[in-house]
């Protein structure tokens, strides 16, 4: 049996010394980004090619010792940072940062996992092409944490997720071997389509390496618009408005409640806040238009004029620059920061129907506040998708580690009883991690379950992948 301190030393021959760290603080691949869990790795180790994470794995398999993978640590659910336990080892991607090629006849781009996600974007700009997929996390996040966790983000109303967005992956399996899948084709049916498995698998199954991601023409013109509106039931029609005049042209369409927008003028009071005060909700949409600025302008003067005829609309900003632009979307994107600075939260990543999604909240809202009194509600997101955010902050005043020991499980499952009487889903976009994998079982079917733990079975059967994350042994 290899000790630890024999498996470190194999360790630092594949990788280097230096790309093996045991001292010193690890703080930043042993606590997660919402500080709720603190775990003690064996070792953090920084693999700079695919050949050294095969080695890297195949030396853990063989020491029988459990692996992390892990991109930017920006994850929502506690899925990239060691358990408590001191014996595990952190995969961290992020050396391997290359962009492998660029594929403009065929509209693709190859990339190592560990790519930041800014910086993908950026080689595609530099390049003329999109690369659609955009979180306020992006400065941080890895390509590979994004397939891991199927990350949605801004654009999905019209994009998809990342799942949509990638053609084809390189993975190491669980015992060490290469899988080259990546390929370039847009339709290839040679059977089960083991690129969908990975994705999303947040590191339960193997360790993404590399992939070969979709690009999309750069659009012409790009017009951001932050419009007041009286309720929910307003805010989905207009969407509906949006889809009919924008068509493929609306790229993104997100929703904040007040308290949400209140938090980010407190905490970032250098940002101005448009209508928060005056308006209950508010919401920012994006046109991308392929014809010209004239054209897209002219949409969207159309439709923020018919949702103000119908009553949808109370006021609309249009940004005039893409400087108005970012500074309106920086204010979406500034919610999940200002709720961390308001302190710990309790947060639901949920995902129900957009028609329904009114009648939710409404319900929701009613049932929580009579159980917990005072509980302030961060109600936003990504509505064209019918994903809300439906975070919860303590009372004023209150003890918040109080508040989360003694109120997160029993508020979780006030708002999931009702998420599954609407037959939506626990974790629209952030995946299930630790926080959530003991829900899973009360929220999926006995034969998806089934499923799942006989997929788990198959490709990691030493239970050495990301243990006890997704589902449970
Ligand atoms: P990590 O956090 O390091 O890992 C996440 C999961 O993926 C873990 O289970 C890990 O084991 C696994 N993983 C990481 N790399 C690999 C790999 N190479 N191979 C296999 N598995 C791997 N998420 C959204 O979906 N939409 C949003 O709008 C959004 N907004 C955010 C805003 C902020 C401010 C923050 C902090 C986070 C946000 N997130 C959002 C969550 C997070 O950024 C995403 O989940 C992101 O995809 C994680 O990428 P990462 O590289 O940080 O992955
Ligand atoms: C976002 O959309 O800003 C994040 O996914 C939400 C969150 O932090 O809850
Ligand atoms: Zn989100």
């Amino acid at each position: 049996m290899t000790s630890p301190a024999q498996l470190l030393d194999q360790l630092r021959q594949i990788v280097g010394a230096a790309n093996v760290l045991t001292d010193g603080d690890l703080t930043a691949w042993e606590l997660d980004w919402r500080r709720r869990e603190r775990g003690r790795a064996l070792a953090v180790v920084r693999p700079g090619t695919t050949e050294e994470v095969a080695a890297v794995v195949k030396a853990c398999a063989a020491a029988g010792v459990s692996m992390v993978p892990q991109g930017g640590n920006t994850g929502m659910v506690v899925g990239s940072t060691p358990d408590a336990s001191g014996t595990q080892v952190v995969l961290s991607l992020t050396r391997m940062n290359r962009v492998r090629a660029l594929d403009a006849g065929n509209l693709t781009i190859t990339v190592d996992a560990g790519c930041v996600l800014q910086s993908l974007q950026d080689e595609c700009e530099k390049a003329g092409f999109l690369f659609p997929l955009s979180l306020a996390s992006e400065g941080s996040c890895t390509i590979g944490g994004n397939l891991g966790t199927n990350a949605g983000g801004t654009q999905v109303v019209r994009y998809g997720n990342t799942r949509e967005l990638c053609l084809g992956l390189e993975v190491v399996t669980a015992q060490g071997e290469i899988w080259n899948g990546l390929t370039g084709l847009r339709k290839d049916n040679t059977g089960y389509d083991l690129r969908h498995l990975f994705i999303g698998s947040e590191g339960t199954l193997g360790v993404i390496t590399g992939a070969t991601m979709k690009l999309y023409p750069m659009p012409k013109a790009q017009l951001t618009a932050f419009a007041a509106v009286p309720s929910l039931e307003d805010a989905v029609k207009l969407l509906g408005l949006a889809h009919q005049h924008l068509s493929s042209g609306l790229t993104g369409f997100e929703v904040m409640g007040q308290f949400a927008l209140s938090l980010v003028a407190k905490h970032f009071p250098q940002q101005r806040v448009p209508f928060w005060q005056e308006s209950p909700w508010c919401v920012v949409l994006e046109n991308s238009d392929n014809e010209s600025e004239a054209h897209a302008r002219d949409c969207f003067e159309r439709l923020l004029e018919a949702a103000m005829e119908a009553g949808h609309v109370t006021d609309a900003v249009v940004a005039e620059s893409m400087a108005q632009a970012h500074a309106l979307w920086h204010i979406r994107e500034s919610i999940p920061l200002a709720q961390a600075e308001e302190g710990l939260n309790i947060k639901h990543d949920i995902s129900i129907n957009v028609s329904r999604i009114p009648e939710f909240v409404n319900e929701t809202n009613a049932l929580l506040l009579e159980r917990f009194p005072g509980a302030r509600l961060v109600t936003y997101g990504h509505l064209g998708d019918g994903n809300l955010h439906y975070n919860v902050q303590a009372p004023e005043g209150d003890d918040q580690a109080r508040f989360l020991n003694e109120e997160e499980a029993p508020m979780n499952e006030l708002v999931y009883e009702v998420v599954d009487r609407y037959n939506g889903s626990i974790s629209a976009e952030h995946g299930i991690g630790s926080l959530k994998a003991d829900k899973l079982a009360h929220h999926k079917s006995p034969v998806a379950l089934g499923l799942m733990r006989s997929i788990k079975q198959a490709l990691d059967p030493q239970n050495l992948m990301n243990p006890n994350r997704v589902i449970k042994a």
